[in-house]
Protein backbone atom coordinates (compact mmCIF):
# COMPACT_ATOMS: atom_id res chain seq x y z
CA UNK A 1 0.00 0.00 0.00
CA UNK A 2 1.38 3.30 -0.73
CA UNK A 3 1.24 5.86 2.18
CA UNK A 4 -0.73 8.20 0.13
CA UNK A 5 -3.39 5.56 0.63
CA UNK A 6 -5.17 3.85 3.62
CA UNK A 7 -7.92 1.20 3.61
CA UNK A 8 -11.21 1.96 4.04
CA UNK A 9 -11.93 -0.76 5.85
CA UNK A 10 -8.53 -0.83 8.45
CA UNK A 11 -9.49 -1.23 12.05
CA UNK A 12 -12.92 -2.21 11.30
CA UNK A 13 -15.24 -4.78 12.04
CA UNK A 14 -14.33 -6.10 8.48
CA UNK A 15 -10.09 -6.16 9.09
CA UNK A 16 -8.32 -8.58 8.41
CA UNK A 17 -10.08 -8.90 5.45
CA UNK A 18 -9.38 -11.69 2.32
CA UNK A 19 -6.65 -9.95 1.19
CA UNK A 20 -4.53 -10.84 4.08
CA UNK A 21 -4.65 -14.30 3.12
CA UNK A 22 -2.54 -13.40 0.09
CA UNK A 23 -0.26 -11.12 0.60
CA UNK A 24 -2.19 -8.54 -0.52
CA UNK A 25 -3.07 -6.34 2.28
CA UNK A 26 -3.63 -2.69 1.80
CA UNK A 27 -2.48 -1.51 4.57
CA UNK A 28 -0.14 -4.09 6.31
CA UNK A 29 3.73 -4.73 4.98
CA UNK A 30 4.34 -7.63 7.00
CA UNK A 31 1.13 -9.08 5.76
CA UNK A 32 2.38 -7.70 2.09
CA UNK A 33 5.35 -10.48 2.68
CA UNK A 34 7.70 -7.62 3.99
CA UNK A 35 10.18 -8.24 6.97
CA UNK A 36 9.65 -5.05 8.67
CA UNK A 37 6.46 -2.55 9.66
CA UNK A 38 6.40 1.02 7.56
CA UNK A 39 2.51 1.00 7.34
CA UNK A 40 2.12 4.44 8.69
CA UNK A 41 -1.08 3.75 9.98
CA UNK A 42 -2.36 4.30 13.64
CA UNK A 43 -5.29 2.50 14.18
CA UNK A 44 -5.46 -1.09 15.43
CA UNK A 45 -2.42 -3.20 14.38
CA UNK A 46 -3.53 -5.38 11.56
CA UNK A 47 -1.11 -7.61 11.17
CA UNK A 48 -1.92 -8.10 15.71
CA UNK A 49 -5.57 -8.88 14.36
CA UNK A 50 -4.39 -11.50 12.07
CA UNK A 51 -2.11 -13.06 14.13
CA UNK A 52 -3.95 -12.83 17.27
CA UNK A 53 -7.23 -14.70 15.11
CA UNK A 54 -5.55 -17.69 14.80
CA UNK A 55 -5.07 -15.81 11.12
CA UNK A 56 -8.16 -16.17 9.99
CA UNK A 57 -9.74 -13.04 8.71
CA UNK A 58 -12.97 -10.93 9.75
CA UNK A 59 -14.76 -12.83 6.79
CA UNK A 60 -15.97 -11.37 3.37
CA UNK A 61 -19.18 -9.22 3.80
CA UNK A 62 -22.01 -11.93 2.63
CA UNK A 63 -25.27 -11.12 0.97
CA UNK A 64 -28.77 -11.49 2.80
CA UNK A 65 -32.32 -12.24 1.80
CA UNK A 66 -34.49 -8.67 2.78
CA UNK A 67 -37.64 -7.96 2.40
CA UNK A 68 -39.09 -5.11 0.84
CA UNK A 69 -41.50 -3.36 3.47
CA UNK A 70 -41.74 0.05 1.81
CA UNK A 71 -41.22 1.87 -1.75
CA UNK A 72 -42.52 4.82 -2.62
CA UNK A 73 -41.96 6.33 -6.40
CA UNK A 74 -40.88 10.18 -7.01
CA UNK A 75 -40.37 11.61 -10.80
CA UNK A 76 -37.67 9.67 -11.76
CA UNK A 77 -36.82 7.68 -8.76
CA UNK A 78 -37.63 4.98 -6.54
CA UNK A 79 -36.82 4.49 -2.79
CA UNK A 80 -37.10 1.25 -1.19
CA UNK A 81 -37.11 0.50 2.47
CA UNK A 82 -35.58 -2.24 3.51
CA UNK A 83 -35.57 -4.99 6.81
CA UNK A 84 -32.21 -5.74 7.33
CA UNK A 85 -31.80 -5.83 11.07
CA UNK A 86 -31.32 -3.60 13.56
CA UNK A 87 -27.08 -4.15 13.68
CA UNK A 88 -26.83 -3.95 10.14
CA UNK A 89 -28.81 -0.94 10.04
CA UNK A 90 -26.64 0.79 12.41
CA UNK A 91 -23.48 0.08 10.93
CA UNK A 92 -25.00 1.71 7.54
CA UNK A 93 -25.68 5.00 9.77
CA UNK A 94 -22.26 5.63 9.33
CA UNK A 95 -21.15 8.43 6.39
CA UNK A 96 -20.01 6.89 2.54
CA UNK A 97 -22.06 3.59 3.28
CA UNK A 98 -23.46 1.83 0.67
CA UNK A 99 -24.74 -1.83 -0.04
CA UNK A 100 -25.02 -4.03 -3.26
CA UNK A 101 -28.69 -4.91 -4.40
CA UNK A 102 -29.89 -7.20 -6.54
CA UNK A 103 -32.65 -9.46 -7.24
CA UNK A 104 -32.84 -12.35 -5.43
CA UNK A 105 -33.41 -14.75 -9.23
CA UNK A 106 -30.46 -12.64 -10.40
CA UNK A 107 -26.47 -14.00 -11.02
CA UNK A 108 -24.37 -11.96 -8.88
CA UNK A 109 -22.83 -9.88 -12.31
CA UNK A 110 -26.26 -7.89 -11.52
CA UNK A 111 -25.37 -6.32 -8.03
CA UNK A 112 -25.51 -2.42 -7.77
CA UNK A 113 -23.75 -0.40 -5.84
CA UNK A 114 -26.85 1.46 -3.91
CA UNK A 115 -26.07 4.33 -1.01
CA UNK A 116 -27.27 4.19 1.96
CA UNK A 117 -30.23 7.05 2.05
CA UNK A 118 -31.68 6.67 5.87
CA UNK A 119 -31.60 4.45 8.42
CA UNK A 120 -34.09 3.21 11.11
CA UNK A 121 -32.03 1.84 13.45
CA UNK A 122 -35.00 0.84 16.10
CA UNK A 123 -37.15 -0.77 13.00
CA UNK A 124 -33.73 -1.98 11.75
CA UNK A 125 -34.22 -0.77 8.51
CA UNK A 126 -32.71 1.09 5.83
CA UNK A 127 -33.71 3.71 2.77
CA UNK A 128 -31.96 3.35 -0.55
CA UNK A 129 -33.14 5.85 -3.56
CA UNK A 130 -32.78 3.73 -7.29
CA UNK A 131 -32.52 5.68 -10.39
CA UNK A 132 -32.96 3.41 -13.25
CA UNK A 133 -30.54 3.42 -15.79
CA UNK A 134 -29.15 0.49 -17.01
CA UNK A 135 -29.64 -3.66 -16.88
CA UNK A 136 -28.94 -3.73 -13.35
CA UNK A 137 -31.42 -1.12 -12.10
CA UNK A 138 -34.11 -1.80 -14.48
CA UNK A 139 -33.58 -5.35 -13.38
CA UNK A 140 -33.42 -4.91 -9.99
CA UNK A 141 -36.72 -2.64 -10.18
CA UNK A 142 -38.86 -4.17 -12.48
CA UNK A 143 -42.32 -5.92 -11.20
CA UNK A 144 -41.85 -4.31 -7.76
CA UNK A 145 -40.41 -6.90 -6.08
CA UNK A 146 -40.77 -7.71 -2.55
CA UNK A 147 -37.82 -9.23 -1.48
CA UNK A 148 -34.00 -8.17 -2.55
CA UNK A 149 -30.73 -9.79 -1.79
CA UNK A 150 -28.73 -7.38 0.52
CA UNK A 151 -24.75 -7.10 0.21
CA UNK A 152 -22.52 -4.91 2.80
CA UNK A 153 -22.31 -2.63 4.90
CA UNK A 154 -19.55 -0.85 2.90
CA UNK A 155 -17.97 2.22 3.90
CA UNK A 156 -15.95 3.14 0.88
CA UNK A 157 -18.99 5.34 -0.89
CA UNK A 158 -16.84 9.12 0.05
CA UNK A 159 -13.66 9.64 -0.48
CA UNK A 160 -12.25 11.39 2.58
CA UNK A 161 -14.65 10.39 4.40
CA UNK A 162 -12.61 10.49 7.97
CA UNK A 163 -13.73 14.41 7.45
CA UNK A 164 -17.25 13.91 7.74
CA UNK A 165 -17.10 11.43 10.80
CA UNK A 166 -18.98 13.91 14.16
CA UNK A 167 -15.53 13.59 16.13
CA UNK A 168 -13.84 15.76 13.13
CA UNK A 169 -16.55 17.74 12.84
CA UNK A 170 -17.46 19.11 16.07
CA UNK A 171 -17.65 22.89 16.26
CA UNK A 172 -16.52 23.45 12.47
CA UNK A 173 -18.41 24.52 9.65
CA UNK A 174 -19.55 22.54 6.45
CA UNK A 175 -20.85 23.04 2.96
CA UNK A 176 -22.75 20.05 0.96
CA UNK A 177 -22.73 20.55 -2.64
CA UNK A 178 -25.28 17.95 -4.08
CA UNK A 179 -26.67 17.23 -7.63
CA UNK A 180 -28.74 14.16 -8.08
CA UNK A 181 -28.65 11.35 -6.03
CA UNK A 182 -25.43 12.59 -5.06
CA UNK A 183 -28.01 13.77 -2.44
CA UNK A 184 -28.32 10.31 -0.50
CA UNK A 185 -25.39 10.13 0.81
CA UNK A 186 -25.55 13.94 1.78
CA UNK A 187 -28.93 13.02 3.63
CA UNK A 188 -27.59 10.25 5.40
CA UNK A 189 -24.49 12.74 6.69
CA UNK A 190 -26.96 15.74 7.50
CA UNK A 191 -29.29 13.38 9.68
CA UNK A 192 -26.26 12.44 12.19
CA UNK A 193 -24.47 16.09 12.71
CA UNK A 194 -23.97 16.80 15.89
CA UNK A 195 -25.51 20.08 16.50
CA UNK A 196 -22.81 22.26 17.46
CA UNK A 197 -21.60 22.03 13.55
CA UNK A 198 -23.02 24.54 11.30
CA UNK A 199 -23.68 22.64 8.17
CA UNK A 200 -25.18 24.56 4.88
CA UNK A 201 -26.43 22.65 1.41
CA UNK A 202 -26.80 23.84 -1.90
CA UNK A 203 -28.50 21.48 -4.37
CA UNK A 204 -28.93 20.97 -7.94
CA UNK A 205 -32.26 19.47 -7.79
CA UNK A 206 -31.83 18.44 -11.49
CA UNK A 207 -32.44 14.33 -11.76
CA UNK A 208 -33.90 13.62 -8.67
CA UNK A 209 -36.97 16.49 -8.12
CA UNK A 210 -38.01 18.79 -5.79
CA UNK A 211 -40.63 16.22 -4.08
CA UNK A 212 -37.71 13.83 -3.30
CA UNK A 213 -35.44 16.57 -1.83
CA UNK A 214 -38.38 17.99 0.06
CA UNK A 215 -39.38 14.51 1.56
CA UNK A 216 -35.63 13.26 2.59
CA UNK A 217 -34.21 16.51 3.41
CA UNK A 218 -37.35 18.18 5.20
CA UNK A 219 -35.36 18.95 8.21
CA UNK A 220 -31.98 20.56 6.53
CA UNK A 221 -32.49 23.51 4.73
CA UNK A 222 -31.42 23.57 1.31
CA UNK A 223 -30.62 26.24 -1.59
CA UNK A 224 -31.44 25.12 -4.70
CA UNK A 225 -29.14 26.10 -7.79
CA UNK A 226 -28.48 24.50 -11.14
CA UNK A 227 -24.66 23.75 -11.20
CA UNK A 228 -24.91 23.72 -15.29
CA UNK A 229 -25.30 27.66 -14.72
CA UNK A 230 -22.12 29.19 -14.86
CA UNK A 231 -23.58 32.42 -13.27
CA UNK A 232 -25.24 29.89 -10.17
CA UNK A 233 -21.08 28.29 -9.66
CA UNK A 234 -20.21 32.47 -9.35
CA UNK A 235 -22.48 32.22 -6.34
CA UNK A 236 -21.43 28.81 -5.14
CA UNK A 237 -17.93 30.45 -4.88
CA UNK A 238 -19.51 33.59 -2.91
CA UNK A 239 -20.84 31.25 -0.74
CA UNK A 240 -17.74 29.28 -0.18
CA UNK A 241 -15.90 32.95 0.30
CA UNK A 242 -18.77 34.01 2.66
CA UNK A 243 -19.10 30.54 4.72
CA UNK A 244 -15.34 29.99 5.33
CA UNK A 245 -15.81 26.43 5.70
CA UNK A 246 -13.77 23.44 7.20
CA UNK A 247 -15.30 20.86 4.75
CA UNK A 248 -16.61 21.34 1.83
CA UNK A 249 -18.41 17.79 0.60
CA UNK A 250 -19.18 17.42 -3.23
CA UNK A 251 -21.51 14.53 -4.23
CA UNK A 252 -21.93 14.73 -7.70
CA UNK A 253 -20.92 13.29 -10.96
CA UNK A 254 -16.96 13.33 -11.35
CA UNK A 255 -17.57 16.42 -13.66
CA UNK A 256 -19.72 18.34 -11.05
CA UNK A 257 -17.06 16.99 -8.51
CA UNK A 258 -13.69 17.82 -10.10
CA UNK A 259 -15.74 21.94 -11.12
CA UNK A 260 -16.32 22.60 -7.45
CA UNK A 261 -13.37 20.54 -5.63
CA UNK A 262 -11.57 22.76 -7.72
CA UNK A 263 -13.24 26.20 -6.92
CA UNK A 264 -13.35 25.63 -3.13
CA UNK A 265 -9.32 24.56 -3.71
CA UNK A 266 -8.66 27.83 -4.80
CA UNK A 267 -11.16 29.79 -2.17
CA UNK A 268 -10.42 28.02 0.46
CA UNK A 269 -7.70 26.41 0.44
CA UNK A 270 -7.24 25.19 3.69
CA UNK A 271 -10.61 23.34 3.67
CA UNK A 272 -10.70 19.46 3.75
CA UNK A 273 -12.72 17.88 0.80
CA UNK A 274 -15.06 15.20 0.66
CA UNK A 275 -16.93 13.85 -2.82
CA UNK A 276 -18.49 11.03 -4.28
CA UNK A 277 -16.79 7.66 -5.17
CA UNK A 278 -18.29 7.13 -8.51
CA UNK A 279 -16.02 4.28 -9.42
CA UNK A 280 -17.25 1.02 -11.51
CA UNK A 281 -17.89 -1.17 -8.44
CA UNK A 282 -18.35 -4.87 -8.32
CA UNK A 283 -17.00 -6.83 -5.61
CA UNK A 284 -16.06 -3.75 -3.34
CA UNK A 285 -13.45 -5.90 -1.50
CA UNK A 286 -10.72 -5.24 -3.44
CA UNK A 287 -10.67 -8.39 -5.27
CA UNK A 288 -12.33 -8.50 -8.09
CA UNK A 289 -9.86 -5.45 -9.75
CA UNK A 290 -13.31 -3.39 -11.44
CA UNK A 291 -12.44 -0.21 -9.72
CA UNK A 292 -8.40 -0.44 -10.43
CA UNK A 293 -7.38 2.87 -11.21
CA UNK A 294 -3.55 4.40 -12.24
CA UNK A 295 -3.28 7.44 -10.62
CA UNK A 296 -1.42 10.70 -11.74
CA UNK A 297 1.99 9.56 -10.30
CA UNK A 298 1.73 6.02 -11.40
CA UNK A 299 0.00 4.32 -8.40
CA UNK A 300 -2.26 1.88 -8.72
CA UNK A 301 -5.22 1.90 -6.17
CA UNK A 302 -8.85 0.13 -5.92
CA UNK A 303 -11.00 2.63 -5.51
CA UNK A 304 -13.23 0.55 -3.53
CA UNK A 305 -11.49 0.45 -0.26
CA UNK A 306 -8.76 3.39 -0.75
CA UNK A 307 -9.08 6.35 1.04
CA UNK A 308 -6.55 9.60 -0.09
CA UNK A 309 -4.87 10.89 3.58
C1 LIG B 1 -20.68 4.06 -4.08
C2 LIG B 1 -21.82 4.23 -5.08
C3 LIG B 1 -23.07 4.60 -4.62
C4 LIG B 1 -24.12 4.73 -5.54
N1 LIG B 1 -25.36 5.09 -5.06
C5 LIG B 1 -26.40 5.11 -5.92
C6 LIG B 1 -27.71 5.40 -5.44
O1 LIG B 1 -27.93 5.65 -4.25
N2 LIG B 1 -28.73 5.38 -6.33
C7 LIG B 1 -28.53 5.12 -7.66
O2 LIG B 1 -29.52 5.11 -8.43
N3 LIG B 1 -27.31 4.89 -8.14
C8 LIG B 1 -26.25 4.87 -7.30
N4 LIG B 1 -25.00 4.59 -7.78
C9 LIG B 1 -24.82 4.47 -9.24
C10 LIG B 1 -25.17 3.09 -9.72
O3 LIG B 1 -24.50 2.09 -8.98
C11 LIG B 1 -24.74 3.05 -11.20
O4 LIG B 1 -25.47 4.01 -11.90
C12 LIG B 1 -24.89 1.69 -11.83
O5 LIG B 1 -23.93 1.64 -12.87
C13 LIG B 1 -26.24 1.43 -12.47
O6 LIG B 1 -26.15 0.19 -13.13
P1 LIG B 1 -27.00 -0.06 -14.44
O7 LIG B 1 -26.68 -1.43 -14.91
O8 LIG B 1 -28.42 0.24 -14.13
O9 LIG B 1 -26.51 1.03 -15.46
P2 LIG B 1 -25.17 1.02 -16.33
O10 LIG B 1 -25.22 -0.03 -17.37
O11 LIG B 1 -23.99 1.03 -15.41
O12 LIG B 1 -25.35 2.44 -17.02
C14 LIG B 1 -26.39 2.71 -17.97
C15 LIG B 1 -26.17 4.02 -18.65
O13 LIG B 1 -26.19 5.10 -17.71
C16 LIG B 1 -24.94 5.76 -17.68
N5 LIG B 1 -24.65 5.98 -16.28
C17 LIG B 1 -24.19 5.06 -15.39
N6 LIG B 1 -24.09 5.60 -14.16
C18 LIG B 1 -24.50 6.88 -14.29
C19 LIG B 1 -24.65 7.95 -13.38
N7 LIG B 1 -24.33 7.83 -12.06
N8 LIG B 1 -25.12 9.14 -13.85
C20 LIG B 1 -25.43 9.28 -15.16
N9 LIG B 1 -25.33 8.30 -16.06
C21 LIG B 1 -24.87 7.13 -15.64
C22 LIG B 1 -23.96 4.85 -18.33
O14 LIG B 1 -22.92 5.58 -18.95
C23 LIG B 1 -24.84 4.13 -19.35
O15 LIG B 1 -25.01 4.90 -20.50
C24 LIG B 1 -23.92 4.48 -6.91
C25 LIG B 1 -22.64 4.13 -7.37
C26 LIG B 1 -21.60 4.01 -6.46
C27 LIG B 1 -20.24 3.62 -6.95
S1 LIG C 1 -14.84 -3.29 -6.76
FE1 LIG C 1 -13.71 -5.16 -6.83
S2 LIG C 1 -11.71 -4.46 -6.45
FE2 LIG C 1 -12.87 -2.66 -6.15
Amino acid sequence: MNLNYECVDAGTEYCPCNLALTGDCLTCSRLQGKEFCDCGWNGVCVYNEFVQNGRRTAGPRTAFDASVVSRRKFDDLTVLELAVGRGFAVRASRPGSYVFLRRPDQRECYDVPISVLKTGERKGTIHVAIKELGPKSKALLEDGPSRLEVRGVYGGGLQGVRYLQPGYLRGKRVLFVTKGIGAAPALLTMQRLPEEVRADWIADEEKVGKEFLDVYGQDCPRESVSLAQPEQLAGVRERLKRGGYDVVAVMASDYFVQVICALAGEVLPQARLVWSNNARLCCGEGICGACTETTADGQVIRRCKCQEV
